[in-house]
């Protein structure tokens, strides 16, 4: 257990949340980090590629669930259990290293990737309370070990084989979204030119007042496709009516969260949506997940694949002319609606 945190130190008392912390009154979460809901389907992947019944089985529950909510849990999707406990917990072993240890890799200053603690982003009105460490592991060659942690042993084997397989699971479920739109399976990938990866560990520490915060505030994530594990404690919430009612999503030992980020959202023409969510931190015990992003790459040109909005019967392309992802992902941050509100350097 990490029994330090930088985060915490910020405490001004004993007991008592920093104002660095508060959220405003209709920010403030209303539902707990373990007030847990089964709405969200959990989908089991099994024989997907055993026989074509069964694949399109597979391929209409996600896209109902892409379709409903922008988000799902899948199961029995190959990847193997102890490679997930392991990354699970060499995380947690890398967020109870001592701070200057964690600090070694601080990324304020414009790094990319590293170590930071949330109350050292610049320019958040608010701060989250959570602590993270990212690296970008996709394409290979870019990689950059400089700022991947070196600590705990056993840490970039395990990463790696860990990346590679979430990479290969996402492609599949692009390639069930791709069918489900009524195009060629490869239709995600190809817009996408390339798959690129960047991987964010988040920490949450045990929070004195949870009611008065988040670990990460309301929002979509920009990318294609983001799968994320979470450990048994709960805090992932998200909502289908933009923020009226919250779900908090019932941690499944062994399930990986999929959703759905604002890239397939515009490639989908609106059909499939971009999750609106958040975290919720709590006072018993601290919290991790892994998001994993699958990104496509900067000069890849987004425009809708597909003709219909079937959800409001539109027929109206969502994006007016067609525009690169680098573009995209600026013209969401200049909306202010995004983490970071114009620093886009977390997510
Ligand atoms: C979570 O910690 O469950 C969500 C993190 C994120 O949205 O990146
Ligand atoms: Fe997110």
């Amino acid at each position: 257990m990490a029994s330090t945190s930088a985060a915490l130190k910020l405490l001004a008392q004993e007991n008592t949340l920093s104002e660095l912390f508060v959220r405003g009154e209709d920010e403030r979460p209303k539902v707990a980090h373990n007030a847990f809901r089964d709405d969200i389907p959990v989908i089991s992947l099994a024989g997907i590629d055993v026989s074509a019944e069964r694949r399109s089985e597979i391929r209409e529950k996600i896209a109902e669930a892409s379709e409903e909510w922008g988000l799902f849990q899948v199961i029995d999707h190959g990847i193997d259990p102890d490679l997930i406990s392991k990354m699970t917990r060499l995380s947690q072993d890398f967020f109870s290293l001592p701070d200057d240890e964690k600090l070694r890799f601080d990324m304020s200053g414009g790094k990319k990737g590293g170590f930071i603690i949330s109350s050292h982003l610049q320019g958040e009105a608010v701060m989250h309370w959570r602590e993270l460490v990212t690296f970008f592991s996709y394409p290979i060659g870019a990689r950059d070990y400089s700022r991947w942690p070196d600590k705990p042993e056993g840490w970039k084997a395990v990463t790696e084989a860990y990346s590679e397989n979430v990479i290969g699971l996402a492609r599949k479920i692009l390639e069930l979204l791709s069918e489900a739109m009524g195009l060629e399976k490869d239709a995600i990938a190809k817009a996408c030119l390339e798959m690129d990866q960047k991987i964010v560990v988040n920490f949450y520490p045990k929070c004195p007042q949870p009611d008065l915060t988040l670990g990460i505030k309301k929002h979509t994530d920009p990318d294609t496709i983001t799968v994320l594990v979470q450990d048994q404690v709960g805090g992932l919430q998200v909502t289908k009516d933009g923020g009226k009612t919250w779900i908090t999503v019932r941690p499944v030992k062994g399930a990986l969260v999929v959703n759905i980020g604002d890239h397939v959202h515009y490639l989908s023409n609106g059909r499939f949506k971009s999750a609106l969510h958040r975290a919720v931190v709590n006072s018993d015990s601290s919290r991790l997940s892994i998001a994993t992003f699958q990104n496509p790459a900067p000069e890849a040109i987004v425009y809708p694949l597909i003709n219909s909005n079937i959800r409001e019967g539109e027929e109206k392309p969502l994006l007016e002319e067609p525009i690169t992802f680098a573009e995209m992902y600026k013209r969401i941050f200049r909306r202010g609606l995004k983490l970071g509100e114009g620093k886009p350097q977390n997510q």
